[in-house]
């Protein structure tokens, strides 16, 4: 019954379909040969029942013709051997009753119902019972009529029979079908199974190096199972061409990193030595720079004077961007060594150098206390001094200033901020801030290289935080940064 119970399989459904079409064939079959059998029946029990009344008739003629009622119903009483007759009568001409027979246990009584001038039988079905009538004929003059009725109740105990025959073959063809879906499941829903199995493991697996085993049913099976696994067979080498074209192009990705990494770091190495080498030729220019300003001949002209102030300023400016340099390159290059560094110590020693260096000017700095964060000691020195020597710069146009060190926590997340009230800029141009270079005011407003915020980024990226801006043009500027 498992075939029966699992509908979804194909077994199942085989045998659902071989049980129904069987038993619709039988059904109909049966219901054909009950219909046959009972016309039939019908009409051979009329043909009976029409002999049983001639032969009465013409033993009657005698009984009307010297009206003697008692040998008539001696006549009648034959009609015993014959079980479905329920009743019987003869009428003389008139319509009267003559004589008359009742089956034991019968005591209905029928209408006799008139033949035609010219009728000489008939018979009617009413209910369950079927009556023929006969007339009498001697001599060409009619003495009366036979009235013969029977029960039809064997065609009820025919159709019992019919019932019982229908349902035992019904029951011997489930078995049957059930017999013959088991053999059709080895023969064809097996091998689909095995197949299906397969292909459920391939999918969930990945594993394209299994194989549907050969089907030993039909050659349709046979077919499909080649295909399947012609098919695992293509898959399994695309894949490993996929593969090795992979492999191929992870090591060419590999070894051009690898060439990239290699030129970058001599880039590196590069302006490294050049930003160190120009630093030891500079502080001898400005040296002696300082000696003939000291000692040079007297009285000097002004134009020498001025002369060597120039080249004093020069080689300051150039000092800045050689530092600026170093520290950049510094920042990509230098191994990281962490440790607990405190932020808010670090912004107040820088503001208090910056109000010593130019005391004239009225800044007011506003430094939260901060809790230590883990970083680079000397790299956060360079980040801070950068963002506050700019907050302090680019306040120095304004007569009074504000500037302000503390942090905030933004989506669970630390983040600092330096602001000022000075300058600001272009809110449009804040992404261009951190390129190297990028300056978004004049040398003569205000001097500067354009490295600081580059490198500050460089820094921060490498702490693995990041750095963005705010501003607008006179409003001042606030720089935010994670770590
Ligand atoms: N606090 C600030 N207020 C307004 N503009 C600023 C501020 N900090 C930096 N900038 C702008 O960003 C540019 C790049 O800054 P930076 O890399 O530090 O270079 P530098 O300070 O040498 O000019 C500056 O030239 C300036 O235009
Ligand atoms: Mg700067």
């Amino acid at each position: 019954m498992k075939v029966l119970a699992n509908s979804k399989t194909i077994s199942g459904r085989l045998t659902r379909m071989n049980l129904l079409v069987s038993g619709t064939v039988l059904v109909l079959a049966a219901l054909a040969f009950f219909s046959y059998d009972l016309i039939s029946f019908r009409q051979s029990l009329v043909r009976s029942l029409e002999t049983e009344a001639q032969i009465i008739g013409a033993n009657s003629v005698s009984a009307l013709t010297f009206n003697d009622p008692q040998s008539a119903e001696m006549t009648l009483q034959g009609l015993r051997r014959s079980p479905d007759v329920r009743y019987a009568f003869i009428t003389v001409d008139g319509g009267a009753t003559f004589a008359q027979y009742r089956a034991p246990g019968v005591d209905a009584e029928i209408e006799p119902i008139p033949l035609g001038p010219r009728e000489v039988e008939r018979d009617w079905v009413s209910g369950r019972h079927v009556l023929i009538a006969h007339r009498i004929v001697f001599q060409g003059n009619s003495l009366g009529v036979v009235y013969i009725s029977a029960t039809l109740q064997e065609i009820g105990r025919r159709a019992r029979h019919y019932l019982l025959i229908t349902a035992l073959i019904l029951l011997f063809c489930m078995a049957a079908a059930l017999i013959i879906s088991g053999v059709s499941q080895q023969l064809v829903a097996q091998p689909i199974v095995l197949l299906a199995q397969t292909a459920r493991a391939v999918s969930r697996r990945k594993d394209y190096s299994v194989r549907a085993a050969p089907s030993e049913g039909s050659r349709e099976m046979a077919d499909l199972t080649g295909a399947f696994n012609d098919m695992l067979e293509q898959i399994e080498q695309q894949n490993e061409a996929l593969s090795d074209a992979r492999d191929e192009l992870e090591l060419r990705v590999q070894e051009r990193t690898a060439e990239l990494r290699a030129a970058n770091r001599e880039l590196e190495a590069f302006s490294y030595t050049v930003a160190h080498d120009l630093r030891g030729p500079l502080d001898s220019i400005a040296g002696i720079a300082f000696i003939l300003a000291q000692t040079g001949a007297e009285p000097r002209d002004e134009e020498t004077a001025e002369m060597i102030e120039r080249l004093k300023i020069s080689t300051q400016n150039m000092a800045a961007l050689i530092d600026d340099l170093l520290n950049f390159a510094r920042a990509a290059t230098v191994t990281l060594k962490t440790d607990e560094v405190d932020l808010t110590a670090m912004a107040t020693a820088i503001a208090e150098d910056m109000k010593t260096s130019d005391p004239k000017r009225e800044v007011e700095f506003q430094i939260a206390e901060l809790p230590k964060v883990r970083a680079d000691a000397g790299l956060m020195r360079v980040v801070m001094d950068n963002l506050l020597r700019n907050a302090w710069k680019y306040t120095s146009h304004h007569a009074k200033a504000c500037i302000e060190f503390s942090a905030k926590v933004q989506s669970g997340q630390i983040v600092y901020f330096v602001r000022d009230d000075g300058a600001g800029f272009d809110p449009q141009r804040a992404k261009e801030l951190f390129e190297p270079f990028h300056r978004l005011h004049s040398k003569s407003e205000f001097p500067g290289t354009g490295v600081g915020l580059a490198t500050v980024q460089r820094i921060l990226a490498r702490h693995g935080g990041r750095i963005w801006a705010e501003g607008r043009v006179e409003k001042g500027a606030t720089f935010y940064f994670t770590i």
